[in-house]
């Protein structure tokens, strides 16, 4: 059954995209059976993974208002090598369409239930905000995944995020929910600002902070416009490398989990 890791940060820019389409990719190459959701209406990560958002007929929104099933709405990246659930421009109607929906927090949650079986890990990529559309990309994850920039203002607005994942847990909508991770993203080893954050976060987060991070790595920028992830475009770039340590990492972390 699939272990559903959700990809948010409130903040813009941070990297969730780039860390949602590379690390789906990176799990596909070690050979697992891999679902990437796109939750966000800019559909980057439909678009990072070689599929033309204007043709997605059925997608993340078609299946949250409960249009279609989501079997019939996945689709495959051949460049990636995994499945989408993809975004189109109508997903950002849904934050409001959604408002008068019963269980409209579940929604995503209900849907993934008659596909966990199908995957090994279903990745979603949420949107920088904490709302409705996010906190149904919350209410479905296993664990959350938070990229982060190591600068200085890295952990503003990071308790926003815990206090909304706390509220999830308790009011029952998925009381498991845990942090699988902090990540270090677009990280440059030779600033001292870097490496002074780094540290901070060491000691903030202790073991939940990745031990691999992310170099800023131009290759990984340039990929999306190819419509491919980093892997099938540059396959030993420094950035390609670092997602498929992470890969790696995750893989192990979440083998301990269901070991215990
Ligand atoms: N490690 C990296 N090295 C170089 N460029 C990067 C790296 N990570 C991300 N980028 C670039 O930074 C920009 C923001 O990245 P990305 O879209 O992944 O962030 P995001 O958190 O998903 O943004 P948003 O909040 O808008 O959804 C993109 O142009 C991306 O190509
Ligand atoms: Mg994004």
């Amino acid at each position: 059954m699939a272990y559903v890791i959700a990809i948010a940060n409130q903040k813009g820019g941070v990297g969730k995209t780039t860390t949602a389409v590379n690390l789906a990719a990176s799990l596909a190459h070690y050979e697992k059976k891999v679902l990437l959701i796109d939750l966000d209406p800019q559909g980057n990560a439909s678009t990072g993974s070689g599929i033309n958002k204007g043709s997605v007929k059925l997608g993340t929104y078609q299946v949250l208002l409960d249009e279609t099933d989501i079997a019939s709405a996945i689709i495959h990246s051949d460049s990636g090598n995994f499945d989408v659930l993809a975004a189109n421009r109508s997903l950002a109607g849904a934050e409001v369409e959604l408002v008068q929906e019963i269980a409209r927090e579940m929604r995503l949650r209900n849907a993934i239930q008659t596909i966990r079986d199908d995957y090994d890990y279903i990745i979603i990529d949420c949107p920088p905000t904490l709302t409705l559309l996010t906190i149904n990309g919350l209410v479905a994850a296993d664990g959350l995944l938070i990229p982060m920039i190591c600068e200085y203002y890295a952990l503003e607005g990071l308790s926003d995020l815990i206090a909304t994942m706390r509220k999830i847990r308790q009011s029952g909508l998925n009381p498991n929910l845990e942090i699988l991770g902090v990540l270090r993203t677009l990280y440059d080893s030779r600033s001292n600002l870097s490496a002074g954050v780094s540290e901070q976060l060491e000691q903030h987060f202790g073991e939940y902070l990745f031990k691999t991070d992310i170099p800023r790595n131009i290759r990984l920028a340039e990929a999306p416009s190819h419509g491919m992830p980093a892997l099938a475009y540059d396959a030993r770039a420094k950035g390609t490398e670092a997602y498929l340590a992470l890969a790696q990492e995750i893989q192990q972390r979440i083998d301990k989990k269901v070991k215990k």
